[in-house]
């Protein structure tokens, strides 16, 4: 049995491309939201598939979105703008958190996190590295929607958690400790326990873990640095997704992760210098580049 209600997947990073064609395979009906109407073409694993795209949201439909962290409030102030959207159920994927979520988010829409990896070559989607994915809230009290198998079936594993506040954090988590380090240091991930001395690691875990309990979420700094020493060794052969953006001189999401931490800990009485040091370092990498000549990522 297909959803009640249409797809609509919006951009056409990887991991939304990703969704689209294996949801399309499931025989769910699924338009993509893009900048442009017409027909739009993704190529995976030698097929073509098709999607018509919109420019708006026309209908309510299950909307499916794995967009930069930076994307997400812009789209919410779009989407409000759709009569349609009330009727709608929002799927989110970002990296990062958003310091006032709250009010951008409604109490019913729902975050995916996922280890899965993916880019786009072109119109053709490569799905490089099979993860897992969570699907819940934030507020934890939602019992598991219609939706799940759909989402299931398309891109599986995916594993219901209706409270996905530590996830999300060690999500967090995984991504301050290794993204910043790969663009400061250019490196694959693999490559970061020969740069990052484990101290300045634990800083860094520790300053999340102060900052969640606060947010009344309880984490362990050992679990985070293990979680993601594992992340690593897994993703030994990859460049991050900051380290993508740099080389392509594409906004960073550092704001979304240790900016967000050190803000958040400011906010809360206390400094988190580690994350605010990466952050400021990250963050006038990228202004220093905007002057200088476009690297070729196969260099990096
Ligand atoms: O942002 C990324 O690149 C990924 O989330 C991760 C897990 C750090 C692997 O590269």
């Amino acid at each position: 049995m297909t959803s009640k209600l249409p797809w609509c997947v919006i951009g056409q990073g990887a991991l939304g491309s990703l969704m689209a064609v294996h949801l399309a395979q499931q025989n769910e009906q699924v338009q993509l939201k893009l900048r442009r109407t017409g027909s739009t073409e993704i190529r995976f694993d030698g097929q073509t598939f098709r999607f018509q795209s919109n420019v708006q949201l026309l209908q309510p439909s299950l909307i499916f979105a794995a967009v930069k962290a930076y994307q997400v409030v812009p789209l919410i102030e779009e989407l409000r703008r759709y009569e349609a959207f009330a009727e709608s159920t929002l799927i989110l994927s970002y990296n990062g958190m958003l310091a006032n979520e709250e009010e951008w988010l409604r109490p019913q829409d729902w975050h995916w996190v996922t280890t899965h990896g993916a880019y786009r070559d072109g119109a053709e989607v490569v799905h490089g590295g099979h993860g897992q994915s969570w699907l819940g809230t934030m507020t934890g009290t939602a019992e598991k929607p219609e939706f799940f198998t759909a989402l299931a079936r398309a891109l599986p594993p995916l594993h219901w958690q209706a409270d996905l506040r530590v996830r999300r954090w060690q999500k967090l988590a995984i991504n301050c400790l290794i993204n910043p380090y790969t663009v400061l240091h250019r490196c694959r991930n693999g490559e970061l326990p020969q740069h990052v001395a484990p101290a300045e690691w634990r800083s860094v875990a520790e300053e999340i873990v102060r900052l969640a309990a606060y947010q009344g979420v309880t984490l362990a700094t050992d679990d985070l640095l293990t979680q993601a020493q594992q992340v690593v060794e897994q993703t030994a052969r990859n460049r991050s997704s900051m380290l993508q953006d740099y080389l392509h001189q594409r906004p960073m999401e550092i704001a979304y992760l240790n900016g967000f931490v050190a803000a958040a800990s400011a906010a809360a009485g206390w400094i988190a210098p580690t994350n605010q040091r990466l952050s400021e370092q990250v963050q006038s990498l990228s202004s220093m580049k905007s002057t200088t000549s476009k690297p070729n990522p196969d260099n990096a």
